[in-house]
């Protein structure tokens, strides 16, 4: 494998889903998350032994990549596709209080992508109506419980643009973290191989005066002690 290149700016662009020659995670789940975009977190923030949670882990994508890192990692999501993810709603965690190193979460963005038929789904929930925040905030609140002192989270999500109508779903969603954790920083991720990414797309976006999404935000932020 040719060696890996720690990012060192906030614009992080990975054509492709997976590195290296060995899968991490499955290119073809619905919303799957760039292994590269976890290595890259994992070497700033964790080191070997540590504990890693993916508390709404899809194809698994974080236990690979941790697992070939030495990071000791638990994925939880509702939507079993594989024997080491725990079934388990993120709105409680089970993981006792300041016992985890470091938190990855990619959640849904909207109700844009069906993941299963659970009617725990968050990504049911449309990001206009507010109960989408409400239900995210449940997520921050058992991810910082579960959290050690001063350690991180990385989250990804992605603004929405629909029937003529943009919802700023990252700032939304920002105003709730904020409460719980102190911002790091924020990275901006260029997106690939998204279904709107055709030719019939961006004439669209010409025509009726509207921009297709082209980055996703990862805000990295470190545990609160009081909120
Ligand atoms: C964007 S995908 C995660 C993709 C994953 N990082 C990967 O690389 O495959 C979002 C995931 O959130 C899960 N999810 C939605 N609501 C959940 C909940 N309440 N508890 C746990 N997982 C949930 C979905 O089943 C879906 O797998």
């Amino acid at each position: 494998m040719t060696e890996l290149q720690i990012e060192t700016t906030t614009l992080w662009d990975f054509p492709k889903q997976n590195y290296g020659t060995t899968p991490h995670g499955n290119n073809k789940y619905r919303g799957v998350t760039p292994a590269f975009v976890i290595w890259n977190l994992l070497q700033r923030y964790t080191v070997e032994g540590d504990l890693v949670i993916d508390p709404m882990c899809g194809s698994g994508t974080t236990i690979d990549v941790a697992k070939e890192l030495k990071r000791r990692v638990i994925g939880y999501d509702l939507n079993i596709v594989r024997d080491d993810i725990i079934k388990n709603d993120s709105r409680i965690i089970p993981l006792e209080n300041d016992s985890v190193d470091f938190v990855f979460i990619d959640s849904p963005y909207s109700d844009n992508l069906h993941y299963s038929d659970d009617e725990r789904c968050i990504g049911k929930i449309s990001c206009e109506n507010i109960i989408f925040y409400n239900e995210m905030e449940k997520v921050a609140v058992e991810i910082r419980r579960i959290l050690k002192p001063s350690k991180v989270i990385a989250w990804i999500i992605a603004d929405q643009w629909i029937k003529k109508k943009f919802t700023a779903v990252g700032f939304l969603l920002w105003e709730r973290l904020v409460k719980y954790f102190e911002p790091i920083d924020i990275v901006c991720l260029t997106r690939h191989n998204q279904t709107s990414n055709t030719s019939f797309w961006h004439r669209k976006a010409c025509e009726y005066n509207f921009y297709l999404r082209g980055f996703k935000y990862l805000f990295i932020m470190r545990k609160r002690e009081k909120t």
